[in-house]
């Protein structure tokens, strides 16, 4: 089905920005709020995501006019009678969404698809509030949407091919790189850059080198910025949310470092508060130092060793474990950390990276540090099976992929 009408329901940080997304491509859509200032704050978002591009040169005035004007704001679902999709970007609780899922049941003609942007919850469980289980599905983007490039794009239990077509298609109509994830916790991106920030975290707390060493080193390595700089981005408590939804479902391999709560218990939640793993306001930072003290003092953890390895490890073997549950193809598992989190995209994504240095490499390190650091550490099975036929990697020509 060709997509001609569009609505977003939740005008939030997330939801004006998919509205200026829709809006950019030229798909009308009603942003709707329960809330008349979020629709307006929600407006206003939008006008000043173009006013960037006309500043930046990007667009003429007269063009960011013209496309604004595709976006009208709503109270209610009165104009959702004729829309195709519609994209759900309520709070992140199961209840609230199930009813805004039911509700839209009732109103939109059998043929409209609903699309959630959840970062955490079942997309199977969000159909099973409709008549329509078919026509519903996830549809992730990443906040900055006018930036990033990647939507995870999560089919249900019950979600019909025709319904991923569909999504896929607006997706790239709206110059996404659209990547098919099977449904699992965290998705692929959050499944893969959680274990990444702990063991960011888990290196500080133990002392193995300081915030601005494994930052540095994080950037020497090739992303975009280190780890805690990106963590008091994303929101301490969030990146905490997260690990623990992702402890909860994976066990062991996934434990959430005591810096995240701690930090979190000491109100320090990233740049939003004023401080997270750093401070905001160029005061000396002696609470953090005692914040790590009382860590280490309680785990009895100290003194390990710190190598940008140990970190990107973590996301190598979850991508291997990820690509044995076929929750994605290699190819897109790599593309959508280049895309979703700033992965070198020269080294091409973990497992290309993984190839490159050798599946052998790879799993002699992943089990030294799995006896020095702990089961987070266990190598992928499916990595053992490759070394074992001699699916090394770049070396022998056969690895995650084809040479
Ligand atoms: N913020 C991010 O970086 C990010 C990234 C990816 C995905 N997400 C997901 O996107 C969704 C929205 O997150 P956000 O950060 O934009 O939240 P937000 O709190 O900024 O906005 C949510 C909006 O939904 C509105 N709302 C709540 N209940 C409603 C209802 N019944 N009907 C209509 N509107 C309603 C609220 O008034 C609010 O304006 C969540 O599921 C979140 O997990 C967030």
């Amino acid at each position: 089905m060709q997509i001609h009408k569009a609505a977003v329901v939740g005008a939030g940080t997330m939801g004006a920005q998919i509205a200026q997304a829709m809006s950019q491509a030229g798909v009308p859509v009603i942003l709707m709020d329960l809330e008349p200032e979020n629709v307006r704050r929600g407006i206003e978002t939008i006008r000043k995501i173009y006013q960037a591009s006309v500043e930046k040169g990007k667009m003429r005035a007269a063009e960011a006019v013209e496309k604004s004007a595709w976006v009208v704001g709503a109270t209610d679902y009165d104009g959702f009678r004729d829309r195709d999709i519609v994209v759900e970007a309520v709070f992140e609780e199961m209840e609230v969404k199930r009813k805004v899922f039911t509700a839209l049941d009732a109103i939109c003609p059998s043929r409209t698809i609903f699309a959630s942007n959840t970062s955490s919850l079942s997309i199977s469980a969000l159909a099973a509030a409709t008549r329509r289980p078919k026509q519903v599905i996830g549809m992730h983007f990443f906040n900055p949407v006018y930036a990033m490039k990647l939507v995870e794009v999560i089919p249900g239990l019950d979600s019909s091919s025709e319904t991923v077509a569909d999504v896929v298609a607006l997706s790239e109509r709206l110059r996404k790189i659209p990547i098919k994830v099977q449904e699992c916790p965290g998705f692929v991106v959050n499944r893969l850059l959680m274990p990444y920030l702990n063991e960011a975290a888990f290196a500080l707390q133990e002392g193995a080198a300081s915030s601005a060493e494994i930052d540095e080193a994080m950037k020497e390595f090739g992303m975009p910025m280190g780890p805690f700089t990106l963590l008091d981005m994303i929101g301490v408590d969030i990146a905490e949310k997260v690990s623990y939804i992702l402890y909860d479902a994976f066990g062991p391999r996934m434990p959430v470092a005591a810096l995240f709560p701690e930090l979190v218990k000491a109100k320090r939640l990233g740049k939003k508060s004023g401080a997270g793993v750093y401070r905001y306001d160029n005061e000396k930072d002696e609470r953090m130092q005692k914040i790590l003290q009382n860590i280490r003092e309680g785990t009895g953890v100290v003194r390990t060793r710190f190598k940008p390895e140990r970190l990107v490890l973590l996301m190598v073997n979850e991508a291997a474990i990820c690509l044995q549950e076929g929750v994605a193809t290699a190819g897109d598992l790599d593309l959508a950390l280049v895309a979703g989190t700033g992965f070198p995209p020269e080294i091409g994504g973990p497992l290309h990276y993984a190839d490159r240095i050798g599946l052998d490499t790879i799993l002699t390190e992943l089990q030294r540090y799995a006896k020095e650091l702990g089961p987070r550490f266990w190598p992928a099975p499916i990595l053992k099976r490759m070394v074992g036929a001699g699916h090394t990697g770049l070396k022998s020509r056969r690895g995650f992929f084809t040479y």
